[in-house]
């Protein structure tokens, strides 16, 4: 059977098509699917003799499976991210929005490992050396001796990378701009992408190198976006925040090397991204405790216990169908807890529009976030502030039931070390330290926290 020469390909999600369609099956997406050479020339041409690999049992493996070789860069909140720095001939890709600040994290990440002693090529492709150099003169990281490259044609940055001495560690910045000759379609396609990234994880592995992939988070799908290449590389990192805030989220999604549910904190400043050690006291800053409708959950990022501020405001509705409006908080889980409120404890909130928000723009993901939303939304349809110096944190099911949460001590110390007095907590967790000066009230369900608020 003949091959088929091209193939569609949707630059939203990567499935393929057999044949142009103005609407993806995939992910329902129109207007991305664009037509591709499907081996992106790669392998296309006749003659390669197979050459035969060989396998080794695992046993004799045993005494080479030592810690991955790591290069740290001392920025501590990028290390806890990677899980300790970054692995040598592995590859990292660092996604997020335009403008977030990716190339500023990884600006002064290479002028601290090239001030380390480190070889370091940033090759950038979105902007002129002149440019790069400029932004690398505000971050006061102009002194150090990270190697320059603006180019964006993959045999041509090969050809540079691999010039002379080897390099520690290769950025690329971004992935978008990459294209190869060998690949037919145009740059920022899904085929121009994934062969830019094959060719640059290949060396990676070849050379040892550590390889920084920048990818750009693009919400329109027309240009391939970083989800495409997730499954070729080693670890990925989202970069996150609000423009509004100046705070920015390294979060590890995946990692192959470590833990994928750590964060690294950073505040953006005029001189650059500043590491935020205690991301608590960040979003604790503008506190007004004295209001009903704010409550304090006690969360963790991974290892890292991070306090913030759940606000609610429930108020009469002039509307038919009352408002739902949530930010930093998932809104059918909102739906959920209302349900319940509703259904268990009497609270009717049918002619009441809801809003809740997350303070300082971060956003949870934890559903241990319950109770605190909870004891938000009743604190403000009673009118009544609840304690400034108490935490609130556990899972509410459907029954009504609090169910524990993992990392209880973790949450409690974190409280603790940050002067609150008290917290609210599921009854049945395992870990409730005895003594103390904390007071550790035990919630049974949410009739019993309601009776406890209003
Ligand atoms: P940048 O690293 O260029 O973003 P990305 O590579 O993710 O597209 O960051 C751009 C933003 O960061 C820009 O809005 C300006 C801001 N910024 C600062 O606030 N302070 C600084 O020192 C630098 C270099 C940038
Ligand atoms: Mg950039």
């Amino acid at each position: 059977m003949a091959k088929p020469k091209t193939q569609f390909v949707c630059q939203n999600c990567g499935t393929v098509h057999s044949r142009w369609a103005g609407k993806c099956d995939g992910c329902g997406e129109w207007n991305t699917i664009v037509e591709e050479d499907p081996m992106g020339g790669i392998g296309a041409g006749p003659g390669k003799v197979p050459k035969k690999g060989r396998a080794v049992a695992l046993t004799t493996l045993s005494g080479e499976t030592e810690e991955a070789p790591r290069i740290h860069t001392g920025i501590s909140e990028l290390d806890r991210a990677t899980g300790g720095g970054f692995v040598r001939g592995s590859a990292v890709l660092v996604g997020g929005d335009p403008g977030i600040g990716k190339s500023t994290l990884l600006m002064q990440a290479a002028a601290a490992l090239a001030r380390r002693g480190h070889r370091i090529i940033y090759v950038s492709g979105e902007e002129a050396v002149a440019q790069v150099r400029l932004r690398a003169q505000r971050l006061g990281a102009a002194d150090s001796d990270v190697l320059l490259a603006a180019e964006t044609n993959v045999e041509d940055i090969l050809a540079t990378i691999s010039d002379g001495k080897r390099p520690d560690l290769v950025i690329i910045d971004s992935i978008q701009t990459l294209w190869s000759d060998t690949a037919d379609s145009a740059p920022g396609t899904v085929t121009q992408v994934r062969t830019g990234v094959q060719a640059m994880i290949r060396f990676a592995k070849q050379t040892g190198a550590a390889m920084v992939l920048v990818g750009h988070v693009t919400k329109e799908g027309q240009i391939a976006g970083p989800r495409v290449v997730e499954h070729m590389v080693d670890a990925v990192l989202y970069f996150e925040g609000d423009r509004g805030h100046h705070y920015r989220i390294l979060r590890t999604v995946k990692n192959r090397f470590g833990p994928t549910d750590e964060i690294g904190v950073f505040e953006m400043s005029d001189k650059g991204l500043r590491e935020v050690s205690n991301p608590s006291e960040l979003f604790l800053g503008e506190r007004n405790a004295k209001s009903p409708g704010a409550a304090v959950f006690a969360g963790m990022e991974g290892t890292r216990p991070v306090l913030v501020e759940v606000q609610a405001l429930v108020a009469p509705t002039s509307l038919g169908t009352p408002r739902r409006a949530v930010v930093g908080w998932d809104s059918s889980r909102l739906s959920m807890i209302l349900a319940v409120l509703e259904a268990h404890c009497g609270v009717r909130l049918g002619q009441h529009d809801v809003y809740l928000n997350v303070a300082g723009g971060y956003r949870i993901s934890e559903p241990a976030a319950d109770l605190a939303v909870a004891s938000a939304l009743v604190s403000s349809l009673a009118g009544l502030a609840l304690p400034a110096d108490r935490v609130y944190f556990g899972e509410i099911s459907l029954s009504g039931a609090v169910r524990p949460v993992s990392q209880t001590a973790q949450r409690l110390k974190e409280a603790e070390k940050l002067g609150f007095a008290g917290a609210m907590l599921p009854a049945t967790s395992s870990e409730i330290p005895k003594g103390g000066n904390g007071q550790w009230i035990a919630i049974e369900d949410l009739p019993d926290l309601v009776s406890r608020i209003a």
